[in-house]
């Protein structure tokens, strides 16, 4: 039998006491201002002080996205994305999924820990169903996937939006489960990082923003495409003169995020009446612009060469594979699939 394996980046050296941070976003389309806030932003400030990995959670992607054209596009987006925003491939081990054979491999051994029941009470796949009655495999064994993703690193934060909380507790509830099933503690139980009292960010059409709902604010839009996006955010038809309520209008929740200097204003004059949608929409362009295009910017600059993102994706690959080779070493000899 094999020598068991001593995980060194779990020691202090290797962290150096660091706490371990891991996330990704899907590459399902143009990430916007919910993800940034959600989840995105979060990457980056935190990445000084953690050890931090981040992926592109391809893998996931391709439950609903089949094109391969399209993936490929959206994957290379997203690596982009990422590093305009400020994550730094000197802190942060950029990855995508896919690169990482080991991921699928740990999903199987958890999925042969998980029972049918317990899925069925995933948020997420009931969504799918109410949908469509056809939820593909991928769609249903989502969250034992991303359990393979988060445990397979021994993450001890995860960085998410609200919506994605009761994944992480499938992730706690599967490392708990294999510890139990197979005994030791191979598996650490991650944290669900979420910043309080962040509200899930309100589209355009006032249902959460979602890439997939057709109804974002882009964190990379041009200008022109701010304007006609702030301009269909979907208000009640009070007249300017009219009292409003600052807690249920959408226009508002997004000052609360972009105007944090003329909060206390843009409150009372909602208030107390004397502001209309149209003006609070465009003081909201004005301050969305500012915010915007600075990134936009930074952003063209990195897509100039994508060679170079490519091989910063592979780099960060090369040693994520390391980290997730040395526990699937551990994770065979507990299960008995080595010799
Ligand atoms: P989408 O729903 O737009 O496809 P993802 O599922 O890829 O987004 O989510 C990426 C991250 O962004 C997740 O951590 C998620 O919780 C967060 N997120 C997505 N939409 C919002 C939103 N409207 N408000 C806050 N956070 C969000
Ligand atoms: N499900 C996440 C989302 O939709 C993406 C994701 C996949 C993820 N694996 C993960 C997030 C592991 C955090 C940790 O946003």
């Amino acid at each position: 039998m094999a020598s068991r394996i001593n995980l060194g980046y779990n020691s202090p050296n290797m962290t150096g006491g660091q706490k371990i941070l891991l996330s990704g976003v899907k590459p399902t389309g143009r990430p916007h201002i919910g993800n940034y806030f959600g989840a995105m932003k979060q990457f980056v400030e935190l990445q000084d002080q953690h050890k931090a990995l981040i992926f592109i959670a391809d893998l996931h992607a391709i439950t609903t996205n089949q094109e391969a054209t399209s993936l490929r596009q959206d994957t290379l987006d997203l690596a982009i994305d990422y590093l305009a925003i400020g994550l730094d491939p000197a802190k942060t081990i950029l990855f995508r999924q896919s690169d990482i054979l080991e991921h699928a491999n740990l999903n199987w051994i958890f999925n042969c820990l998980t029972t049918v029941p317990y899925l069925q009470r995933a948020h997420a796949y009931k969504d799918a169903l109410a949908k469509n009655q056809e939820v593909n495999v991928g769609t249903f064994d989502y969250p034992i996937l991303m359990a393979a993703d988060i445990l397979m690193y021994d993450a001890d934060l995860v960085p998410v939006g609200q919506d994605q909380k009761q994944h992480v507790e499938y992730a706690r509830d599967t490392a708990e489960k294999f510890n139990r099933v197979y005994g030791g503690a191979t598996f650490k139980l991650p944290e669900p990082l979420i910043i309080e009292g962040l509200k899930t960010i309100p589209g355009i059409d006032s249902q959460k923003m979602s890439k997939s709902k057709g109804n974002i604010i882009p964190l990379f839009a041009e200008d022109a495409e701010i304007k006609t996006q702030v301009m269909k955010i979907v208000t009640d038809s009070k007249t300017p003169e009219e009292p409003k309520d600052p807690a249920t209008c959408n226009v508002f929740a997004l000052h609360e995020l972009f105007s944090q200097d003329q909060l206390p204003e843009l409150r009372q004059r909602y208030e107390q009446g004397g502001i209309g949608y149209k003006e609070s929409k465009e003081i909201l362009i004005a301050n969305l612009i500012k915010f915007i295009a600075p990134l936009r910017e930074k952003r063209q600059a990195i897509a100039a060469d994508p060679n170079k993102v490519k091989a910063i994706l592979k780099a960060g690959g090369d040693e994520a594979r390391k980290l997730a080779q040395a526990k699937m070493a551990v994770v065979r000899e507990k299960v008995g699939l080595n010799w």
